[in-house]
């Protein structure tokens, strides 16, 4: 199993939104997949379509109240295996972020117990940077995704990180999203963030903004089933279509053994 995280500088720059189409897209075309929620934010339920708010799971499992995984499992309607955060309070936070520092490998040794074969994906949804969550996920990764709309502050502060990010173990790429090629200052941005990244930035990993991304998820659905001729939806299909070959090559080819 490969750990894809994605992590970003920025709020709102649709990690959640990208960690959930991604699960979803790749769990339609028979990859397993586990969506694993590291923010207290405690969101990504929500966008993988769950109704009920999970009060318990990986917050209370890093504050070692409860075992990382079991019970606190949830499947979605794609078959999306899902392990919340949980509701804490910032006592609890407080409490594991001082255990995550203590113990930099937790998440590492949690997600090696989850019972994927080679071709199977964990994606991870992080606390922004900088964060022990992050920084944790980070240190677990195969493959970091670094969202960021392409907005100057996003875009500067992501550069900033972009060398400590690249110093991991992991392969580290950027994925812009919220991409509105009409507004110049956005241009801008790109040419200062490839300037800093190179090569992380490629055609294929960018999203652009389309009202009906939030517009289908308040709905309960996806904008690639309700627009599915969209340029966003084309963009989703096309980064999912990217991952599924990285893993694809990962694995050595033991996705194609899957069945379609
Ligand atoms: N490509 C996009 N176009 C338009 N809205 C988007 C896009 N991606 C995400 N959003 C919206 O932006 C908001 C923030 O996204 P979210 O995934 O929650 O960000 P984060 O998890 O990084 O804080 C959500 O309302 C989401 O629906
Ligand atoms: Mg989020």
């Amino acid at each position: 199993m490969k750990t894809v995280v994605l992590v970003s500088t920025a709020g709102g720059a649709g990690r959640t939104t990208l960690t959930a189409a991604l699960a979803v897209l790749l769990a339609r075309r028979s990859r397993p997949v586990a969506a694993v929620d590291l923010d207290p934010q405690n969101m990504l339920g929500a966008y993988l379509g769950l109704d009920t708010f999970a009060r318990e799971g990986l917050g209370q499992a890093m504050s070692g109240r409860i075992p990382a995984w079991r019970g606190n499992t949830w499947r979605n309607a794609d078959g999306v295996l899902f392990a919340p955060h949980g509701e804490t309070t910032s006592a609890e936070r407080m409490a594991y972020e001082a255990r995550l520092a203590a113990e930099p490998r937790w998440l590492a040794q949690a997600l090696a117990q989850i019972d994927f074969p080679p071709h199977g994906v964990a994606l991870v949804d992080t606390a922004r940077l900088p964060s022990q969550q992050a920084d944790q996920a980070v240190r677990a990764a195969d493959l970091v995704l670094c969202v960021t709309p392409p907005e100057p502050a996003a875009c500067a502060t992501l550069a900033r990180r972009f060398s400590v990010l690249r110093s991991s173990a992991a392969t580290v790429k950027v994925v812009v999203n919220r991409l509105n090629p009409a507004r110049e200052m956005q241009r801008d941005a790109l040419a200062l963030l490839r300037a800093a990244v190179g090569d992380a930035l490629e055609l294929a990993h960018r999203v652009h903004f389309d009202a009906s991304v939030p517009d289908s998820l308040a709905r309960g659905g996806w904008i690639f089933d309700d627009a599915p001729h969209s340029q966003a939806s084309h963009d989703l299909h096309g980064l999912a279509n990217w991952l599924d070959a990285w893993l694809e090559a990962q694995s050595g080819g033991a996705a194609s053994e899957r069945t379609r």
